[in-house]
């Protein structure tokens, strides 16, 4: 018996990397799952119907129930046809894991209006679209059995500046904001919204980065030789994702943070040092002095820290110079 038995999840993005995963490990505990995913490259460009359909296929093999559906996230019209698909295929729908990603980096002084468009689309409206029409099913229902729906964040934009990528961190920091407010707009229909936080996870969108490896096509498969335990390997965040699906799992509002087998409760944004003037505005002059006493933080000596420590030195050196490369890139 399966913690997902009879549960229907519909999982975006579903095709490649972490989502993928998140499919196959479902469907391994049971659930019955619709598998979206148009199949982009990257960037967010093209498509590919056999991406999802493929997935679907490796579950139906296994002796999992899987339907593919190639809608796109940023499609109000294609939103409301996954969760159809979920109701109209396997009855109903329990679990929305929306995890669809693109990326476009580029520093702002040469990020394009398209560029900060599509990241913001596919990741903060495609969250907002795909919930918003599961949310009108759940409610149509009329009960309060546990469902769940589960986002997808980053340490960009939580607790790392996102240099380079402000498009990115900016869609995942709003992620984060409509996680606590739809789990508490939802309660009253059973529904329970937490985020997952990704991070190190060996896909296509991690390519590149210093300290990760593997080759471009299908890069979750190269994992260490002999079936080793791979801290890297996308799989490990989608068992934190089953976690929050299960029917009766506490947890409402939460963002965890995901890091091999790690897993940390994110307290997000929290009040700091304040300082006050009594029963009259400040005058610029008065704040400049009061302000200078007040502790402040550096992001990106936070971001080195967190990164770079945790990569090594040599790592480190690369991806700062690596940052720089970007920054100076007259484009
Ligand atoms: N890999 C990591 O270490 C890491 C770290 C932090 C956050 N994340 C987040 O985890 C999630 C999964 O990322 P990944 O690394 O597996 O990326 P990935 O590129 O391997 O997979 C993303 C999938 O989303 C699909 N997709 C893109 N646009 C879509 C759209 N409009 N509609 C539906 N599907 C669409 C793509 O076709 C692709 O198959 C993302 O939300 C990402 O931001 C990943």
């Amino acid at each position: 018996m399966g913690t997902l038995d009879g549960r229907v999840a519909l999982i975006t993005g579903a095709g490649r990397g972490i989502g993928r995963q998140e499919a196959l490990f479902f469907a391994s505990e049971g659930a019955k799952v619709v598998v979206n995913d148009p199949g982009v490259t990257p960037e967010g460009t093209g498509g590919d119907a056999g991406v999802a359909r493929a997935v679907a296929a490796e579950i139906r093999d296994a002796g999992g129930q899987a339907v593919a559906s190639t809608d796109d996230v940023t499609d109000w019209d294609g939103a409301r046809r996954m969760v159809q698909t979920a109701v109209e295929t396997f009855g109903d729908l329990d679990v929305v894991v929306n995890n669809a990603a693109i990326h476009r980096r580029r520093a702002l002084v040469n990020m394009t209006e398209d560029e900060f468009d599509a990241v913001l689309a596919v990741h903060l409206k495609g969250t907002f679209a795909v919930t918003r029409w599961a949310a009108r099913h759940w409610r149509d229902q009329g009960d309060t059995r546990d469902r769940a729906v589960v986002n997808t964040v980053s340490a960009s934009g939580l607790l790392l500046p996102g240099i380079t990528q402000g498009n990115y961190a900016a869609a995942k920091a709003g992620i984060a904001a409509l996680t606590t407010a739809h789990a508490v707009e939802l309660a009253r229909y059973g529904v329970r919204v937490n985020a997952v936080s990704p991070s190190m996870a060996r896909t296509r969108l991690t390519e590149g980065v210093p300290g990760m490896s593997g080759p471009p096509d299908v890069p979750e498969m190269s994992g260490p030789p002999d079936g080793a335990f791979d801290p890297l390997d996308p799989a490990l965040t989608a068992h934190v994702a089953a976690y929050l699906a299960t029917p009766g799992c506490p947890v409402n509002g939460q963002v965890l943070a995901v890091r091999g087998t790690s897993v940390t409760v994110l307290n997000g944004w929290s009040a700091g040092e304040s300082v006050t003037k009594d029963g009259a505005p400040w005058t610029v002059a008065e704040l400049g002095e009061a302000m200078a006493a007040l502790p402040r933080r550096d992001p990106l000596a936070e971001a080195v820290a967190m990164v770079g420590g945790s990569l090594g030195d040599g790592n480190r050196d690369k991806l700062l110079a690596m940052v720089d490369a970007m920054l100076a890139d007259p484009r």
